[in-house]
């Protein structure tokens, strides 16, 4: 049977998940698994909500060009929207939303997945692409799986008792 990449990938992190004791090596994993599959994919990323002043969304692991956006309000662009409703923001031309923050001259569209650990929101994951209108019900699908097995890792690893 053939498996298409996101079934693949999916495969992959729930593997590497298995093993990893630390939500960053994840974070790492993942961003090069992904962009390295899926060549529209240009800049992976996440954010996740600041420990400290949850108010804020700070950078984590990424791949891609480096970005000037390293903390994000949660007022603030695709990723704050993200957060603010809660929902998958798909954005199929980044030109023609004025909440757009940009990472690089080149990206057309954006996808923005909020990961849950139980009801609350702990950060997202970040996709941009250099094509227009480039993530569609599957990109939606597979990123919320992603996100899913994201937080339930989170919320594993939080339960575990420190060795
Ligand atoms: N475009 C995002 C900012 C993050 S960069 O794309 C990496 C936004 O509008 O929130």
């Amino acid at each position: 049977m053939l498996r298409s990449p996101f079934c693949e990938i999916i495969v992959e992190l729930k593997r590497f998940a298995e093993s990893a004791t630390t939500f960053s090596s994840l974070q790492k994993f993942a961003v090069d698994v992904i962009a390295q599959r899926l060549p529209y994919y240009d800049w992976v990323g996440f954010y996740m909500l600041d420990a400290d002043d949850s108010s804020v969304l700070a950078l984590g692991a990424y791949h891609g060009v480096p970005t000037d956006h390293v903390r994000i309000p949660v007022t603030e662009g695709i990723c704050g929207a993200a957060v603010a409703t809660g929902e998958t923001v798909i954005i199929d031309d980044v030109t023609s939303d004025p909440r757009y923050l940009a990472c690089s001259l080149e990206t057309r569209s954006e996808i923005v997945v909020p990961i849950r650990v139980g009801q609350e929101i702990a950060g997202e994951i970040d996709i941009d692409s250099h094509t227009l209108d480039a993530f569609g019900p599957n990109d939606r699908h597979f990123l919320e799986e992603c996100a899913t097995l994201f937080g339930e890792f989170i919320q594993e690893t939080r339960q575990k008792p420190s060795p």
